[in-house]
């Protein structure tokens, strides 16, 4: 059974993967128009999987007894300046919900909640992982400068099946 306290934090982690859903979404969309079929595909992908633990939260809750709530999310942005910013944007993004999962382990230690606590293990590791492969990229724009983004599009997604993603 989960603590009104935990159960209410889990359920704005569900709100916050629903919106790095949808603000990877209006980003793949936003790099589809502009030319980035590689850059898009790679954003596509992550929008799936940032709902893909949204459900996974939503599973949780519910299984432990609390009521998962789904709210209204708030819209992304619908233009970006360039591909460099966008992929800052994203790192700034996964630092964020890295401090929102860390939040949420320090209230379930709180609480003496260890089940729950255990369960969001795989979240952290995912957290390590996703600021890994978004630097990874920051440090390949970075070495390419703005000038050979045809490149980068086209090996983007090689970048991703190295071995710098899990799929939950
Ligand atoms: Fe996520
Ligand atoms: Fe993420």
């Amino acid at each position: 059974m989960l603590s009104t306290k935990v159960e209410e934090l889990l359920n704005t982690q569900v709100e916050k993967e629903g919106y790095s859903s949808l603000l990877y979404l209006s980003m793949a969309s936003w790099a589809e128009t502009k030319g980035y079929p590689g850059i898009s595909q790679w954003l596509y992908a992550q929008a799936d999987e940032e709902k893909n633990h949204m459900l996974e939260f939503i599973h949780y809750i519910n299984d432990r007894g609390g009521k998962a709530l789904i709210s209204g999310l708030k819209k992304p942005p619908e233009t970006y300046r360039g591909i460099k910013q966008l992929f800052n944007d994203v790192m700034s993004h996964e630092q964020f919900i890295s401090a929102s999962i860390n939040d949420i382990v320090g209230l379930c230690v709180q609480e003496k909640d260890f089940t729950t606590q255990n369960w969001l293990q795989s979240f952290v590791a995912e957290q390590i992982e996703e600021e890994a492969s978004v630097q990874a990229i920051l440090d390949r724009l970075n070495l390419i400068g703005d000038n050979n983004l045809y490149m980068f599009d086209r090996d983007i997604m090689s970048m991703r099946s190295s071995g710098t993603e899990s799929d939950e």
